[in-house]
Parts: structure tokens; sequence; C-alpha cells
């Protein structure tokens, strides 16, 4: 496999987000957000940790805007801090937090690479939580507000945003599950927040097709796992589909086709937990055209029948035998392609993102300066080939972007996941490669297609 087998213009990335490398958490005006509240609870992250320092990123935007470019990527993926631009989450923006990121999209542009934006990676400006946060149906104004003061500020020069990441993770795990920020476990606050992440996703797409710079591409980023029932009993196939609509419909098909699943719709509604739709709510998902789908590929989902989840009564199970990441994540590369031949039949040909795609192991062996992250860099190759065999199936694959550019903060497990291509040294903040990330730069630099 070459750079050359993928199109010239592929898009070929890494991606970060705000809260888990910038640090400075409360440094030029930025106002805290609710992973700094949550981070504050005892036991809810590994030792405590939270991102108040993280990659120290926000004092070291050139040396790592420097890594980008000796890795060779075209494109980098980053988040916007809510709280950092708009720090009471409404109105009035913060100039030092635009300055920083217009420097960092000046400082990218520079150096060759496309800018592609993140608005919302899972850091609420506490003041809004205060307020209700993504329970409350204000949320779809307030974020539509805040993607139009971006698209004002930045869409001049970024020309790929993403709305939402992985809403299923701020609404199920969030407000659920209570393993991520806010920690809430409450069914219909999960419900609730499904709705209203999937609307002010349809309006802020709105309101870049109205904006006069918005003549980039715009979507959203969902975490998507392929569905494999753990038997050929039926029970088990039943259980699948149920966990499908929960991880994967529930958003797909109102980013895609402008409404909710039926069955799974039922099931809210017969936990009396019922999507809280409006009048004209559909009407808006329908009209809200993407331009891609951003697709988060990690790994699949074995499923069978069970109560582990009450609501939607599955169970997962794992493969023994299997490959396991530091996440405990089972490597299966297979699964990307069969998750988009899977978006194709279902949703049709719409151009696709890989935004993020990575893992975690333990990075234990290092040599002069170098990790040997031997592990890593096969888990790239072969999702790679993976995605190559999707391209040669004629999927409208267009980018890949690995997860991630550093090792960082990784939510309720602090410090102790590291997904970088570079290792960070969080006593001294020192960066230094991976032999994964050699490899990476070695296939970028490899010639692209004529
Ligand atoms: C995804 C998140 C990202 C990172 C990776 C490992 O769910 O979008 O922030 O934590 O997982």
């Amino acid at each position: 496999m070459k750079r050359s087998d993928f199109s010239a213009d592929f898009l070929w990335g890494a991606a970060t987000a705000a809260y888990q490398i910038e640090g400075a958490a409360l440094e030029d005006g930025r106002s805290a957000c609710i992973w700094d509240q949550f981070a504050t609870i005892p036991g809810a992250t590994r030792d405590g940790h939270s991102g108040a320092v993280a990659c120290d990123h926000y004092h070291r935007l050139d040396e790592d805007l420097d890594l980008l470019q000796a890795l060779g990527v075209n494109t980098y993926r980053f988040s916007i801090s809510w709280s950092r631009v708009m720090p009471s989450g409404q109105a009035t923006l913060n100039p030092a937090g635009v300055a920083f990121y217009n420097r960092l999209i000046d400082g990218l542009l520079a150096r060759g690479i496309q800018p592609a934006a993140t608005l919302y990676h899972w850091d609420l400006p506490q003041q809004l939580q205060d307020q209700g946060g993504w329970v409350a149906r204000d949320s779809v104004a307030w974020f539509e507000a805040y993607a139009k003061a971006m698209f004002d500020c930045f869409a001049d020069r970024v020309k790929i945003w993403f709305t939402h990441n992985e809403p299923w993770v701020v609404a199920w795990a969030g407000h659920y599950i209570g393993r991520h920020a806010p920690g809430m476990t409450d069914l219909n606050a999960a419900v609730r927040v499904t709705h209203h992440l999937n609307l002010s996703h349809a309006h802020a797409v709105a309101a870049y097709r109205q904006h006069p710079q918005g003549n980039g591409k715009i979507g959203a980023v969902l975490n998507l796992y392929p569905m494999v029932p753990a038997s050929e009993a039926a029970e088990d196939h039943a259980a699948a589909r149920r966990a499908d609509g929960y991880h994967n419909r529930l958003f797909l098909d109102p980013v895609l086709l402008g409404n909710y699943p039926a069955d799974t719709a039922a099931i809210l509604a017969q936990a009396n937990a019922a999507l809280p739709i409006e009048a004209g709510d559909l009407a808006a998902l329908a009209a809200a055209r993407s331009d891609f789908l951003g697709v988060n590929y990690y790994f699949r989902k074995v499923v069978l029948a069970g109560d582990a989840h009450p609501v939607f009564r599955f169970a997962e199970t794992k493969p023994p035998g299997a490959p396991y990441t530091a996440m405990d994540w089972e490597v299966w590369p297979d699964g990307l392609v069969d998750l988009l031949r899977r978006l194709r039949t279902d949703y049709g040909d719409m151009p696709i993102l890989i935004t993020e795609n990575g893992a975690a192991f333990a990075d234990e062996t290092i040599i002069g300066d170098v990790v040997q992250d031997e592990d890593r860099r096969e888990f790239v190759a072969t999702h790679l080939e993976a995605a190559l065999r999707a391209v040669h199936e004629g999927i409208p694959l267009q980018g890949y972007y690995y997860w991630s550019l550093l090792d960082n903060f990784e939510w309720a497990h602090g410090y102790h996941k590291r997904f970088g291509l570079f290792r960070v040294d969080y006593a001294t903040q020192k960066r230094s490669w991976k032999s994964s990330g050699q490899w990476y730069r070695d296939f970028l630099r490899s010639p692209a297609k004529d």
C-alpha cells in the first residue's frame, strides 16, 4: 500500500480536541467547561486527572504546528473550546480566545495544512450547564448562535467544519451512564440531549448554508460500530438490531435521512422517554444537507440478547483470543470496511471522512528518543489497507485522520491511555516521535498519485 493508491486529493490528517490538549484552562479569559467541573468530582476521572494543563498546547502552539508539518499531513482536525472563545457561552466573544484560533488557523495555512474545525468536542461552558445544559431546549439556540459566531470569525479560512463530535457519547455516556461530563444518570435527560444535539446540528448546518463565507463543507462526526450478532440465534440478531438503533441509527437517521428510526423511537416511548420532538423539528432535520459524514471507527461490537442494557435489552461480549488495545477495544480492521459498506447500502453515496481511528497501547519500549510502537504502526497500516479496500469498491471515502496527533487527556482515563503519534512526557511537556508516527510520515512522503 502506497499513498499513490489513494486519490491525489485524499485528505491525510491527524486529530485532536481542545480540552484534551490545550490546558491553560482559566487563562486569557477562558471560563470553565463541564469537564473542568466534572474532573473535580472524586472518582470521576482516574487519579483525579483533568485537562487543566494537558499537553500545554495553548502555550506550545508553534511547536505543535511544526510537528504536524514534520508529519507531512495535509489537514488537521482540531476543536474550538466554546468557553475560551465565548466565556459566558452566549454572545460576547473573548478576543484572546479568538486570537488563539486565528494563530492556529493561520499557522496551519502557512504550513500548507488545511484546517478542519470541530465546533463541539464535549466541552460545554459550565455557565450553560448551570442553565440546564443540553437537556434544556435552549441549547439548540445557544449552539446555533455559537456556530454562527465561529463562522463569522473563521469561515473565511476554515473550509471543513464538523458540528458535533460523537453526540452518542455526549447524550448517553454523559447523561445516562454518567461516565462523562456532566455525569448524569437519567434516561429522560439522555433522550432530550439526543434530540437537542441532532437538532442543533441541523440548525448549524442551515446557518452555514446562509453564511456569506459558507462555501466550504460541513457535516457531523459520529462514533459508529458494526454490530455483529454473537450467534445465529434470532434473539441475538434482534438484540444486535436494537443495539444498532441505540448506538448508530439514533444519530445516523436524523443527520442523513431527517427522521428517527421507528423501532428505536418506539423502544424509548415504551420506556416513558419519548423523543421530545416539537412541530417543525423533523422538517428542520430533513432540510439540513450535510456535505459529508465524519466517521470515528475504533472497534466492532459483538452483541447478544441480555439485560446489561435495561432499555435496549442487549449485552456485549468480547471474542476470546482476539487482539485488544490498552482500552480493551478489539483490533478489527475489517470492521471499517463492513461499516462503510453498510453506510452506502443504507444511506447512499454520501462522501465519508474517517475523522478518527487510532489505538492506545502501553508504549513501554523507548530506544534513544523514539517510542517503539510496532502495535500502533500495524494498527494504522491495517486500517488504511481496509480503507483502501473500501475505496476500491467505489465507496466515496475522501480522508483519514489518525487519533491522535499527541498523547493527551483521555477523558475519564486521565493521562493513562496514550493514543498519540507523538509521545508527550507530561513532566517536561517534551514531545518525541513514535515509530508509528515515523511510519505515517514515510507513507505520506511517498509520491501522491499524479
Ligand atoms: C473518541 C473521542 C476522542 C478520543 C478517542 C479515543 O471517542 O472522540 O476524543 O477520546 O475516542
